[in-house]
């Protein structure tokens, strides 16, 4: 059986998710293959998990939109018979290092999905796509389930991200239709927590950045735009539950509260106070979504997984982690 495997391979392993579903299989006794090109994450998260000290741990550096094979003969001796699953994440994932790296985009969420896809048939393992809440587009309804179909522009700024995800949840279902074969994708909303590159541009990140080296905090449009944020365990978690069970079709997993970016403004002041930050406001940026907020039934009544970690306490975490990080 599948889950009684012990070997993961992890696309993107050494991103910020990657880095985190890396150690919690590592922890678990898995042995974990992280391939990643670094294209959007930088040399820490790897030493990071090399840091474990564990042998179960090999990290390929390689861009998965090319051949698997050149790389997938060095992997130890009977690791791959053993793969339990393909978790495919590697993807640029902010707007600036997506729309930076536009094709690349497109490109890793098709033909990189396609690549896993094959792989993982050959080892009868199942893949995980990390599908986005951006395939909503900028939403008409809120919350968003899983049968809303999106509001999502193909030709702007964002549509290399979101409709090459769109085309990935496609491929994979396809796949599974024609090929009789049981792939999943979990829609993954705003995510943060240790581990997140400082620059990666996300706005939770940029905050504590921007607070640490005294402001001001850069606003896009009048910060009454709304999202909903996930602490990166409680988001962990969901997907390792997601993983585990038989489910084939997208679940939402995020975190239902939801927070104004004026309110996230006021809970990264709260980690500093008494100081007050400057606020820099910038345009709205094209197509960027104005509400964002999952609706988790199906994840709640399916997988019995809820997020536990309040906003207030992961910003709390991810600061003492980030204090500890180089600035530039
Ligand atoms: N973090 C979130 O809030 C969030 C939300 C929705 C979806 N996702 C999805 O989750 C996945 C991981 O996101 P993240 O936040 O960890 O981003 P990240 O940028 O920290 O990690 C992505 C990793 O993929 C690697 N990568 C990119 N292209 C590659 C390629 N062609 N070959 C090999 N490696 C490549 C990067 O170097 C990086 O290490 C992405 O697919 C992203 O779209 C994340």
């Amino acid at each position: 059986m599948a889950n009684q495997r012990k070997t993961v391979l992890i696309t993107g392993g050494c991103g910020f998710l990657g880095s985190h579903l890396a150690e919690t299989h590592l922890k678990d006794g898995y042995q974990v293959i992280c391939v990643d090109n670094f294209s959007t994450s930088t040399q820490s998260n790897a030493s990071f998990l090399n840091s474990l000290g564990t042998d179960k741990l090999v990290i390929v550096e390689a861009d998965v939109i090319e051949p698997w094979s050149t790389w997938a003969d060095s992997l130890p001796e009977g690791w791959l018979e053993d793969l339990s699953h393909v978790y495919h994440f590697a993807s640029p994932a902010s707007p600036p290092l997506y729309q930076l790296l536009a094709l690349e985009t497109m490109w890793v969420n098709t033909i990189g999905l396609s690549n896993a896809l094959s792989f993982a048939d050959k080892f009868g393992a199942r893949v995980v796509f990390a599908s986005t809440s951006e395939i909503y587009g900028d939403a008409e309804v809120s919350p968003q389930t899983e049968d809303y179909k999106g509001n999502v522009n193909t030709l702007g700024p964002r549509s290399c991200y979101d409709e090459a995800k769109r085309f990935g949840e496609s491929l994979l279902f396809t796949h599974n239709w024609k090929k009789n074969t049981k792939h999943g994708m979990v829609r993954i909303f705003n995510t943060y927590g240790p581990r997140m590159n400082p620059a990666d541009g996300r706005v939770v990140i940029n905050f504590l950045v921007q607070a640490l080296q005294g402001g001001p905090l850069t606003i896009y449009g009048d910060g009454s735009q709304t999202r909903s944020f996930c602490y990166v365990d409680d988001l962990i978690r969901g997907i390792r539950t997601y993983a585990a069970s038989k489910f084939c079709e997208p679940i939402n997993i995020g975190n239902p509260s939801e927070f104004t970016i004026l309110g996230l403004v006021q809970e990264v002041e709260k980690l500093f106070a008494p100081a007050v930050f400057e606020r820099s406001f910038h345009p709205f940026p094209q197509d960027d979504p104005r509400q964002r907020r999952p609706d988790i039934t199906r994840a709640r009544t399916q997988l019995s997984w809820e997020p536990r970690v309040p906003l207030a306490d992961g910003l709390s975490r991810m600061l003492d982690w980030l204090k500890t990080q180089p600035l530039s």
